[in-house]
């Protein structure tokens, strides 16, 4: 039996994967700090899906939380960090930036870190991150964003890295989207993907066991292109 455990899943590209990773034979502890959408998810899927509240800038208490569930699970296969927030924030207020870095960026390796040696001490296991397409470039909208989901792409090099030397049988897979219709996308936005058919494709890449995953197959070509666009041109999207 495979089981993974999926930090944000009570919405959007963490729910979807738990329901396809159900599906696939999984059983998958979800957490988020919408207990009751958890627990819906549970009683659409008795006996594979184990619900545990958990808010990732509780730092301490949330890793705890992670150790607690991969015990009552009786171990873990995959980690998936899919929590995230995004603010806009053209008044470039601090709150909504620091907001930002305690879920995407303090959080996030509170967690990232926790996993990992886990895995390591394992002696093997999976770990997901999903950052984003906005790693690739800053963005005046909501900086923080952009900067949180480059800082967790590197991360996740620097991570495979360390496994490589310390745990190679330890995998680390970046998966970044475009635009996906969840609850996160604020405002009108091109090329926004169905969650179920971005999902799919990233649970794709994840089996196939890629150190990086860009979904969908268009934002692929984006990602190229915002990587060799100018700074001036850029600055005119
Ligand atoms: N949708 C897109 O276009 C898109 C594109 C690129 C990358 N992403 C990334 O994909 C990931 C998932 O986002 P989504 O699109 O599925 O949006 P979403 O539906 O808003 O999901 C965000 C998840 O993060 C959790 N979360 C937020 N703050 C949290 C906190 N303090 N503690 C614990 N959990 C927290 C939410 O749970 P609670 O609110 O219940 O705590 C929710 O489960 C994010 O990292 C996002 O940056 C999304």
């Amino acid at each position: 039996m495979k089981r993974a455990i999926i930090i944000g899943a009570t919405s959007g590209i963490g729910e979807e994967l738990a329901r396809q990773m159900v599906a696939d034979g999984w059983t998958v502890g979800v957490t988020g700090r919408r207990l009751e959408r958890l627990e819906a998810l549970e009683a659409a899927h008795p006996g594979k899906i184990v619900p545990a509240r958990m808010d990732v800038t509780d730092f301490e208490v949330a890793t705890r939380g992670l150790t607690d569930l991969i015990e009552l699970l009786g171990g873990c296969d995959m980690i998936v960090l899919s929590s995230g927030i995004g603010l806009f924030n053209k008044p470039l207020d601090v709150g909504p930036e620091l907001q930002t870095i305690d879920v995407n960026v303090t959080g996030f390796t509170h967690l990232a870190t926790a996993a990992m040696r886990h895995f390591a001490e394992a002696g093997a296991g999976h770990l997901v991150i999903i950052s984003s397409i906005a790693s690739h470039r800053g963005d005046g909208a909501a900086p923080a964003y952009n900067a949180s989901k480059a800082y967790q792409a590197r991360y996740a090099e620097g991570l495979r890295k360390w496994a490589a030397r310390r745990a190679p049988q330890v995998k680390v897979t970046d998966v970044r989207p475009g635009f996906v219709d969840t609850d996160i996308v604020q405002g009108k936005v091109f090329w926004l993907q169905p969650v179920d058919k971005a999902t799919r494709q990233i649970w794709t890449g994840i089996k196939a066991g890629r150190s990086t995953v860009t979904v969908t197959k268009r934002w692929r070509v984006m990602a190229h292109l915002m990587r060799l666009l100018p700074e001036k041109l850029w600055h005119r999207l």
